[in-house]
């Protein structure tokens, strides 16, 4: 008559919740992505992401070691460059924005935190695709993982821990290693974004990285209907050398994320972009749904479904939410 199971007992009290949680987050899982813009004068809010910032080099610096002293578990960063080319010259000088920041933060933080690095050339390219063109405009892979390669040694001398090939070339992540290996970066690891979906959800991104990019990524980026694929894409990044495998976006692609838990034997990361963000914001903003709650959620769910690591734009927040905890 009565049920003779009553879940709902271990739902009781805050502390009984806490108990029994099978999840958790902490701040340390947390990766903060920073944007940092050559020239820039003063930081600038970016419209399409209230709350992050464009950087200038010295405002970064504080922002990271803001950022450490919160306990996030590393900072993955991305650069603004004054100037654009077809073949993206500013990824691999040494001077480029991206490589000048990634010095500044390696001398003011050491190894207190696990610096990244974005290693791909669209915030570098004039026409804002990911890799290079051929003559008839197509992206063309293997001229493309040449740079990369160039890229990603750039990127470890200027003192990035680990580099994030982000271009969804085929080959990237073993032309990478190969390349970091031959200049003596043996240590300098790859996070491979192994399944990353040509999603409507980077248009923020696109903002905060003034991305020249016309027409769209579908011949390099996931189809959005396919998950089998994205175990391929891990698999072949798995056996070319990658540390850490990542999934992008999050919380659209839970299934995804979650079958890539299942088979990889690294770490397994998940990017919480820049729409995702947006979305949360936006809404919160008009009052709609309560924004640390919310956050919170995506983040729990994120995890609960594999993830090790989050890249999130509210690392800093969540930490210090978390911390309260
Ligand atoms: C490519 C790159 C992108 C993002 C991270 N690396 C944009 C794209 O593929 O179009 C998007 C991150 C976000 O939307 O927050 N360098």
């Amino acid at each position: 008559m009565f049920p003779a199971h009553r879940p709902r007992r271990l739902r009781t009290t805050p502390a009984m919740r806490r108990l029994v949680a099978e999840t958790t987050v902490r701040p340390r899982q947390l990766v903060l992505p920073m944007f940092v813009k050559e020239g820039a004068e003063a930081p600038a809010e970016i419209a399409s992401m209230p709350g992050v910032l464009q950087h200038t080099r010295e405002s970064l610096r504080k922002a990271a070691v803001e950022a450490v002293q919160a306990g996030v578990g590393g900072i993955m960063l991305f650069g603004v460059p004054s100037t654009r080319d077809a073949v993206g010259s500013g990824a691999t000088d040494p001077d480029g924005i991206l490589n000048a920041a990634l010095r500044d933060l390696r001398s003011e933080l050491g190894d207190g935190t696990v610096l990244m690095s974005d290693c791909c050339l669209d915030e570098f390219t004039d026409h804002g695709h990911c890799g290079v063109l051929t003559a008839t405009g197509e992206v063309d892979n293997d001229a493309t993982l040449e740079i990369y390669g160039e890229m990603a040694v750039a990127q470890a001398r200027a003192g990035a821990h680990v580099v994030g090939p982000s271009g969804m070339m085929d080959g990237q992540i073993g032309f990478i290693r190969a390349a970091l290996d031959e200049a003596g970066f043996t240590d300098t690891g790859i996070l491979a974004y192994s399944a990353k979906y040509a999603s409507a959800l980077y248009g923020p991104f696109r903002d905060a990285v003034e991305s020249q990019l016309k027409g769209d990524r579908k011949t390099y980026q996931q189809d959005p209907a396919n998950a089998r694929e994205a175990l391929r894409e891990v698999e072949l990044d798995l056996a070319e050398g990658a540390d850490i495998v990542m999934v992008k976006p999050a919380l659209p692609y839970l299934d995804v994320l979650a079958a890539l838990a299942q088979v990889s034997n690294v770490p397994v990361a998940a990017y919480q972009i820049s729409g995702e963000y947006a979305m949360v914001e936006a809404a919160a903003r008009n009052g709609w749904i309560d924004r640390e709650r919310t956050v919170l959620e995506t983040l729990t769910s994120i995890r609960r479904a594999g993830a090790d690591i989050v890249l999130t734009y509210w690392a800093v927040e969540a930490a210090r939410w978390l911390d309260r905890e």
